[in-house]
């Protein structure tokens, strides 16, 4: 079995404590969740939105208080993730799909809004390049794509200091250096970011009209493609 295929199980794993354990092991990860719904140009409405890697769900959770008639998909491949998602977030129009993105079917023509914070850093480079130009032609004309996650590739010299800089911020909450140690081991076996100015230049090669920057900080970016 690839590495890549046990992502699934490693996110069931994490699905319990899951948001009080990100927000002390990913720097400003509450500030770009909500840039995802801040970048948003107020005039923009959502019928159709895809939650994409939902995780346990805070992604729906924060646009549904902006668009709470419209239709959800929340897909991701951890099954437990799903069943929180399932529970949490009762009361809304939604669709749960247990799949990993290179096995669905992405509708065409179909979505307003896709949204994804911290999943496509566990797609690899050729990857992101095959993932783009599949939402591309599944947002309607005008559809927005909005992205939040790390970005730095891991060859770079930048992800040296991004190593060190993160281990300090992870230690502050978690002193003995145990939590560090798992975040090291995760990153090294599941995560494959990509500079931000690459995934630009595919972006606009699976051809999105525009990418703009919703927040960032160093390799912590928010972005918002429109077709
Ligand atoms: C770090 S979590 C982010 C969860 C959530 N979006 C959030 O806002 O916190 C990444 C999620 O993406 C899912 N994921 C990553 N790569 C995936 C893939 N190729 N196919 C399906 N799900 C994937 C994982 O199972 C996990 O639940």
């Amino acid at each position: 079995m690839r590495v890549k295929d046990t992502l699934a199980a490693e996110f069931d794993q994490f699905s319990d404590s899951y948001t009080e354990d990100i927000v002390r092991i990913v720097p400003h990860y509450l500030r770009l969740l909500s840039s995802l719904s801040e970048g948003l140009p107020d005039n923009f409405s959502a019928a159709n939105i895809l939650d994409l890697g939902c995780g346990n769900g805070n992604v729906t959770a924060l646009l549904r208080k902006k668009y709470p008639d419209a239709e959800y998909t929340l897909l991701d491949a951890s099954a437990d993730m799903l069943a929180i998602c399932r529970e949490r977030l009762s009361g809304i129009n939604m669709n749960c799909v247990r799949s990993y993105f290179r096995d669905y079917t992405f509708p065409e023509d179909y979505f307003d809004l896709i949204a994804a914070n911290f999943s496509l850093h566990h797609l690899d480079s050729v990857e992101k390049q095959w993932i783009f130009p599949l939402l591309c032609k599944s947002l309607k004309q005008g559809g927005i794509f909005t992205c939040a996650d790390m970005m730095v590739n891991k060859n770079s010299a930048e992800h040296t200091r991004l190593v060190g800089e993160w281990r300090k911020f992870i230690n502050a909450s978690y002193p003995d250096g145990e939590k560090w140690a798992w975040m090291a081991e995760h990153h090294d076996a599941y995560d494959w970011p990509d500079d931000y100015t690459d995934q630009k230049s595919w972006l606009h090669s699976a051809g999105f009209r525009r990418v703009d920057t919703n927040w960032r900080t160093g390799y912590w970016v928010s972005f918002s493609a429109v077709k």
